[in-house]
This record gives C-alpha cells, sequence and structure tokens, in this order.
C-alpha cells in the first residue's frame, strides 16, 4: 500500500510519532516519517514523499510552535501550496498548548487546516484525529466509539451574509421551532419583573429579539449589537422604535466596553438586566473574553441568558447506513458551521469567569413531541443547511478532493437521507443548549 498521511516534526518528538504511526497503522492508514522512511536522500525524498501522501500532518511540540527549524518550515511550505491546489489535505496535532508564534507558520496554517490537541500519551485523544483521517481518506466512519463528531477547535467565523436567503430563512425557522424549546426560560427570566433593559449581542436582523422581548410588557429597552452592517440596517429599518435600537458593534472589539458605555448613557442604562447571546459563542474564537467583558455590564440579579450548540448532543436514530452520523461529521469540518462542541465548554467558562448560579436549562432539540411539519423544519435548519453549505464550499474549491468527495455523497444520498428521516421511527435530536447564569 502506498504511503496516505506525512508525518512532519522535529526530532524531539520522534517518540510520539513512533507510537502515533503505530496506532494510525492499525487502522491500515500508512504513514510516512523521515527517520523510518527515507532512504538515501532526505532533500529530494522529502517532497516526492509529500506529494505522493494525501495528508500532511504537523506534529506541534513547544519546539515547533516557537522555533520551527528550517526543514519543517519548508516542508509546510510546500504542503500548504498543494494544499491551496486542493491535491494535499493539511492538519496538525497539538502536543502543546503553546499557540504559533512562528510567523511563517501561522501565515501557512492559518486557520485552513484542522488541529487536533491531544496528550503526548497515546491513544488517549488521538480517536478524533483517527476518526477524521478515515473519513477523508474515503474509508468510512470510526469503527471506535468516540462520541458523535471529531474534535475540532474555535475559530472566529463571520459568516452571515444578507444576500444568502437560504441562510435567513434558516434563522427564522429557526426562530420558530425554538419557541418550544426554551419558552420557560424566556417566561422564568422576564415574569414578575418590570423596567426591564436587554443587550442582545449577535441579534442580527433583530427578528428573534423582537420576538422574544418586543412585545413583553416587563421590558423597557432594547439594545441589539451586530458586527454585520447589513443586519443592523435591517434591524434598523424593521424594528428601530422607542423601546428597541440595534448598533453594529463588534464583541470581540477592543473598544467595545466603551462603545457599549456611550450607548447605555444615550439611552439611561446603568445596568443590563437581561443579556441575550443566541447562536453566537460557536462562531467566536475566544466567547471567554466576551463573556469576561459583559459581566460587569450585567445589573444585580440580573440574567445571562445563552443558546448555543453542542454536537456530541446531536444524532438520528436510526441510521442503519451510518448516513445521518456522516452528516454530523462533514457539518463539525466545515468552515461555516462554526465550531460544534462549543455547548458544552460554556458551563466552564461561565464559571472561571466568576459567574453564578449557572444553570443548564436545557440540552438537545427533539422531534419526539413534534408535528410533522416542525419535524420537517428542523430537517430544514440543519441537514439542508449543511448540504447548501457543501454546495458552496465545492463551487468555490472544485478541486478540494474533500470537499467534492462529500459533495458527490450528498448529491447521491441526500434524498435518501430525507425519506429515512420523514418515516415516523426516525428520531432527531439537534444539539441545542441554553444557560442561564448571574453575576
Ligand atoms: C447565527 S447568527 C445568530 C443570530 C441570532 N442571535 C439568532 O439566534 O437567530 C450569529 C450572529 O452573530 C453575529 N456576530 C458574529 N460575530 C460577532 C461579533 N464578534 N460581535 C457581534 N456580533 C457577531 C453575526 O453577524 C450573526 O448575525
Amino acid at each position: 500500500m502506498s504511503h496516505e498521511v506525512f508525518i512532519s516534526y522535529q526530532t524531539e518528538s520522534q517518540a510520539f510519532v513512533e507510537q502515533l504511526c503505530k496506532l494510525l497503522e492499525s487502522y491500515d492508514i500508512k504513514c510516512w516519517y523521515g527517520k523510518r522512511d527515507v532512504i538515501s536522500n532526505h532533500a529530494s525524498e522529502i517532497p516526492k514523499a509529500i506529494r505522493g501522501c494525501k495528508v500532511f500532518l504537523l506534529v506541534v511540540d513547544e519546539n515547533v510552535a516557537t522555533h520551527p527549524r528550517g526543514d519543517i518550515l519548508n516542508e509546510v511550505y510546500l504542503a500548504s501550496n498543494l494544499f491551496k491546489k486542493g491535491l494535499l489535505d493539511m492538519m496538525s496535532v497539538n502536543i502543546t498548548n503553546i499557540e504559533y508564534e512562528d510567523d511563517e507558520l501561522l501565515y501557512h496554517l492559518g486557520r485552513l487546516q484542522k488541529k487536533f490537541l491531544i496528550d503526548k500519551m497515546l491513544p488517549d485523544g488521538a480517536i478524533n484525529l483517527l476518526a477524521e483521517l478515515l473519513t477523508r481518506l474515503g474509508r468510512g466512519e470510526c469503527p471506535v466509539s468516540y462520541g458523535n463528531v471529531p474534535g475540532d477547535v474555535r475559530y472566529k467565523n463571520d459568516y452571515f451574509d444578507i444576500n444568502d436567503d437560504h441562510e435567513r430563512e434558516r434563522l427564522n425557522t429557526q426562530l420558530h421551532i425554538l419557541k418550544k424549546f426554551d419558552s420557560d426560560v424566556y417566561d422564568r427570566i422576564l415574569s414578575g419583573r418590570k423596567g426591564l433593559s436587554v443587550l442582545d449581542i449577535g441579534c442580527n436582523e433583530g427578528n428573534l429579539t423582537m420576538d422574544r422581548f418586543g412585545k413583553r410588557p416587563e421590558v423597557r429597552k432594547i439594545i441589539g449589537i451586530d458586527i454585520n452592517a447589513d443586519a443592523i440596517e435591517s434591524a434598523k429599518s424593521n424594528f428601530e422604535n422607542e423601546k428597541a435600537s440595534f448598533y453594529l458593534l463588534n464583541g470581540e472589539d477592543a473598544d467595545f466596553g466603551y462603545d457599549l458605555a456611550e450607548i447605555r448613557e444615550k439611552h439611561d442604562i446603568d445596568k443590563f438586566d437581561i443579556i441575550h447571546i443566541s447562536m453566537l459563542l460557536l462562531h467566536m474564537e475566544n466567547p471567554s473574553k466576551l463573556l469576561k467583558r459583559i459581566k460587569p455590564l450585567l445589573s444585580k440579579g440580573g440574567k445571562l441568558f445563552i443558546r448555543d450548540i453542542d454536537d456530541t448532543l446531536t444524532f438520528v436514530h436510526p441510521d442503519p447506513m451510518g448516513g445521518f452520523n456522516r452528516m454530523i461529521r462533514i457539518c463539525a469540518r466545515e468552515e461555516l458551521s462554526g465550531y460544534r462542541h462549543s455547548g458544552k465548554e460554556i458551563y466552564s467558562m461561565l464559571i472561571e469567569n466568576g459567574f453564578r448560579n449557572v444553570a443548564l436549562e436545557k440540552k438537545g432539540l427533539d422531534t419526539s413531541q413534534m408535528t410533522l411539519e416542525e419535524k420537517d423544519a428542523l430537517f430544514h435548519t440543519y441537514f439542508s443547511f449543511i448540504y447548501e453549505d457543501t454546495k458552496i464550499l465545492y463551487l468555490r474549491n472544485p478541486e478540494n478532493k474533500r470537499v467534492l468527495d462529500d459533495y458527490n455523497w450528498l448529491e447521491n444520498n441526500y434524498g435518501a437521507l430525507k425519506q429515512e428521516y420523514d418515516r415516523p421511527e426516525t428520531l432527531f435530536q439537534l444539539g441545542f443548549v441554553t444557560y442561564t447564569a448571574e453575576k
């Protein structure tokens, strides 16, 4: 069998690489690494080996992260050129928590590649990497139980485009479906109170903001903010009134607090009684920073409401051919769908940032009590979105082999999956989570 995975590493991590290869090769994933596979001439054999493999896997230890040697940079450079042409996949396995400090590495790797943070002591943590490699190499599902989806890292994703009607429609459908999911939580945080001021971060076009807070008599003032100028323009023209105002603001910006201070002064808001963040944290690289910044803005007795996603809680059953599982996996690695393990991490972020009374109010929206229309709508907010995104990615990168595989597979199987989904005995749960917290 020819080599499939080129492992790029510095000699300090030789022992780790040997263990990793042993694991991958026990699943018939044939690896290439210098110490074992160079026969006589590094300079000619390495470029040839990289070109012959399907995946380039960089092992990032402390040395690579801080002072990568020239030969590593050469390998990364060569691989990233092939990656740009869609001829090679790139991933890194980080065995250190240190972020890349080297500009050249940062430049070549950026956010295009997939990172796995795993322990030096294999095989713990390597299962996600293994699952991802098996998928990318077209070997189907990982035979080992590892949860629903491969690991992933957070990344910044300002994906929203006002001209994307499909996405706008999806957000609106989601808004209605979610009503049953956590409307009691809204009732609990609002009922019996009065004169409340609400801050909605990532309010988009304001539809959800106004649906949940616009007509509530308990609410005196609503401030919606979003990073997307078109979304804010739309929110202003559709909803701005005495009670509601919308502003273009970036929750990750260092000046966020100052800008918000001006807005609070203008609207006579001391602190916010409700801070609402729905489906935003999964798109942020460092949500903890935002949580830290907003804590001082919450009034005493005020409530933070967070809705997010965790695909560990997402499943379809029965799934005899594993097709739904593959869809969930595609969603996890798609660059447009956010970080799909975000939900469970929010709990510790809230605790670490000093929030009290943190409650995981809801976990997983399922179809068991849904009408046929609702079940169908839930399919469209998730599966059709994966299908559409894969098409978009395919049109953008027609030569990328992985995207092409996903696209072809979906073209051939999407209709059958929908039929399977529509069967009365098929249960779908989508991993929405809702938290509340106080300061
Ligand atoms: C998935 S939409 C969610 C919209 C709405 N909250 C909902 O649940 O339907 C995420 C929104 O967050 C916005 N967003 C992303 N990054 C942001 C940031 N750093 N600051 C403010 N808004 C941001 C996007 O523009 C988008 O409108």
